[in-house]
């Protein structure tokens, strides 16, 4: 069967092609590392996650495709509903929990979304609508795996919720296609789905924060020009702003 290009995908777009039952995309340096990472959750009963095949010769790593919907921007209004939102914190909890015998330390990761506090679990840290398989509205599958990396589960949580309540300026969120939606009330609608118990919620908040900052940084860091149809590099100060207008909302609704 021919090779068929998929749409959507932000760092490989155009470069992610279905070849029947498997999905080609580029690999890294660290695509060994993700794919023993997958195998282990995957053997350990987690099945939302493609299992990967192995690394072509042309540089190309080859996954499972796993059938269903992926929402592209402009998100489509059933993947923003709060069921849908509910069905992607629980899958990440049950990532998370299939991950906790996995060892990273013999492996190298990318680090460019990792969690600054370091930790020991290998999280996703790219939890949005995007890298989501849906049936009937509901995650079934966490797809794109290149920035998992050690650290805390708590900021994997931060990171899902910075994506997909989502924390972003109003201007943004139109920008993105999100529609107008009670934020802080989807907030602990992802701490409730993920099973956050009290000691969790006391560091979300703090967790997305760190999330906040790491994206920015490397945003910045990496010294290439944000393209308008992506906001442009201020969308990161109209964040900065929002995010202090409403952060008292986010911390009264996870109370
Ligand atoms: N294993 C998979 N199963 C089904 N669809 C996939 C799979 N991997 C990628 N895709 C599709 O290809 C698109 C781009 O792939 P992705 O890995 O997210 O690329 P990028 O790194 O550019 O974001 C996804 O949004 C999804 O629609
Ligand atoms: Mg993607």
């Amino acid at each position: 069967m021919a090779e068929r290009r998929l749409q959507g995908g932000i760092a490989n777009a155009g470069q992610v092609v279905r070849d029947g039952e498997h999905v080609l995309r580029p690999a890294s340096e660290h695509s060994a590392s993700v794919h023993a990472y997958l195998r282990a959750v995957r053997r350990a009963g987690f099945e939302g996650a493609p299992w990967p095949v192995g690394i072509e010769e042309d540089g190309r790593e080859r996954l499972e495709f796993i059938d269903g919907d992926v929402p592209l921007s402009p998100y489509p209004a059933w993947s923003q509903s709060d069921n849908a939102l509910a069905s992607i914190a629980t899958l990440l909890r049950d990532l998370h929990e299939a991950a906790r015998d996995f060892d990273p330390r013999r492996h190298g990761w990318n680090e460019a979304l990792a969690d600054p506090a370091g930790g020991t679990l290998v999280c996703h840290n790219d939890v949005e609508p995007s890298n989501v398989v849906f049936r009937d509205g509901l995650a079934v599958a966490l797809i794109d795996f290149e920035f998992a990396a050690p650290g805390r589960p708590i900021y994997d949580l931060a990171q899902l919720a910075r994506l997909c309540v989502p924390i972003e300026d109003d201007f943004d969120q139109a920008r993105i296609g999100w529609r107008p939606a009670d934020r802080p009330a989807r907030l602990r609608l992802v701490a409730d789905a993920y099973g956050l118990d009290e000691a969790g919620r006391k560091i979300l908040l703090a967790a997305m924060v760190d999330a906040l900052d790491r994206v920015e940084a490397a945003a910045r860091g990496r010294g290439v020009p944000v393209s308008k149809a992506l906001g442009g590099i201020e969308k990161y100060d109209r964040r900065r702003r929002w995010w202090r207008e409403h952060e008292a909302a986010f911390a009264s609704a996870l109370r």
